[in-house]
């Protein structure tokens, strides 16, 4: 395992770090978690080094806490640090926000979180957060030491992430970040700014959930072309690694095969030890990836509100989204809350409104059409 010092905190940490939010399979939230299993993969990835471990008061049904507590036992808390969050929709005023931090170390069994954090917030959150005194408490628990550092994980545009690590005096910030998402959410621009305040960083996502592990076709082939033979995964861990500014890497584990492999592939990597012909590679794959978008829609929604309720850029995005990744539309989660509010393309009258308002002249009813034929073909 490699190990890299914490930006401006000065502490040391595995590269890898054990996300608690997936374990068999699970989407966060939704599934019954296998406790047995779970905890003999979280204490095989201590054992093989792993020292930071990622949880959240709400996931896998608010009973990731307490598995991860379990495997902490018999002496392995001593051996890590421990990241949890607070999410902003259970809080509205301090007591609710002391209930909830106490209930969060009762089930991790432990006096204290090592990084405690506003769980997925943007610009509004943090403003809600502000509004019932988030900041004062995580300063006070910092005092009274039932938190030792004070950190935020985000998911928005660069604006708001810009504007929220300007606001406050962090001590670490988890963002989504792959070599997809160098332009998306933070990007490379909030990861270079967090690390120009000294700010560490801490990684989500750093596979897509996992997509990023099954290269299509065509991505593949430039992978085999490449002289140097390596796994999806471990080009994808090891672009990251290759980021001075990121201090840990979290992957979600589901079985320990995966585990493994990550702890070898985490054996390897380190900051700067890819070469021009490596990181031309990776632009090639990415581009490779984007040339499987099916419809250029930027996502300005100057076609919505649609008369007849079709969410437009939602459906484009994960029309988008499934060919990007070769993924089952069954499991694309925007696509489900379309469905689910009825807001799918089947509503089009073809009345053309979206046609007359869209900057990037796209053909949408056209494209509405071939998007929901092709989202349903593997249902
Ligand atoms: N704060 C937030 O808002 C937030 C949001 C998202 C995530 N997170 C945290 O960040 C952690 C990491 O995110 P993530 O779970 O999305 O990470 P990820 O690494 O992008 O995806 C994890 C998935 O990748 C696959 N995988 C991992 N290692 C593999 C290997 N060696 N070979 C093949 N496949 C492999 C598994 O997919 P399969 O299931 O397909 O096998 C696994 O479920 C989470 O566990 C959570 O703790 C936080």
């Amino acid at each position: 395992m490699k190990y890299r010092i914490m930006g401006k905190l000065g502490i040391q940490t595995s590269a890898f770090g054990l996300g608690c939010m997936r374990f068999n399979g699970a989407a966060s939230g939704d599934s019954v978690i296998d406790e047995d299993k779970a905890i003999s993969l979280i204490r095989r990835a201590v054992d093989g080094g792993v020292t930071y471990l990622d949880t959240a008061y709400v996931y896998l049904d608010k009973t990731s806490e307490t598995v991860l507590g379990k495997a902490l036992r018999d002496g392995y808390r001593d051996r890590v640090t421990i990241a949890t969050k607070m999410p902003a929709e259970y809080v509205h005023n301090r007591a609710e926000m002391e209930a909830l931090l106490d209930s969060e170390l009762k089930k991790l069994q432990t006096d204290h979180i090592d990084f405690y954090l506003m769980h997925g917030i943007n610009k509004e959150k943090w403003l809600y957060f502000q509004s019932i005194g988030a900041p004062a408490f995580f300063d006070d628990m910092k005092k009274a030491g039932k938190i030792r550092y004070k950190c935020f994980s985000f998911h928005g545009p660069y604006e708001d992430f810009e504007y929220i690590l300007n606001d406050w005096d962090w001590d670490m910030v988890q963002i989504q970040y792959n070599f997809m998402d160098i332009h998306n959410q933070a990007g490379t621009k909030g990861l270079e700014l967090a690390g120009k305040k000294g700010i560490p960083v801490v990684i989500m996502e750093g596979l897509l959930g996992g997509r990023l592990s099954r290269a299509p076709g065509n991505v593949q082939a430039l992978y085999d072309a490449f002289p140097v033979k390596r796994t999806p995964v471990e080009w994808a861990f090891r672009w990251l690694c290759n980021h001075p500014e990121v201090s840990v890497v979290l992957s979600g584990c589901n079985e320990p095969e995966q585990i493994d492999d990550n702890l070898r592939i985490f054996d390897t990597v380190e900051s700067g030890i890819m070469t021009e012909e490596e990181l031309k590679l990776m632009d090639s794959v990415r581009a490779a990836y984007l040339s499987r978008t099916r419809i250029g829609c930027t996502g300005c929604r100057y076609c919505m509100p649609c008369p007849n309720g079709v969410d437009i850029p939602g459906v484009f995005s994960s029309w988008n989204e499934v060919s990007l990744y070769d993924t089952n539309p069954k499991w694309d989660w925007g696509l489900r809350q379309i469905r689910e509010k009825g807001s799918g393309a089947d509503q089009c009258v073809g009345c053309g409104a979206c046609e007359a308002a869209c900057p990037q002249h796209l053909s949408i009813i056209d494209g509405l059409q071939r998007a929901w034929k092709e989202l349903q073909a593997d249902e």
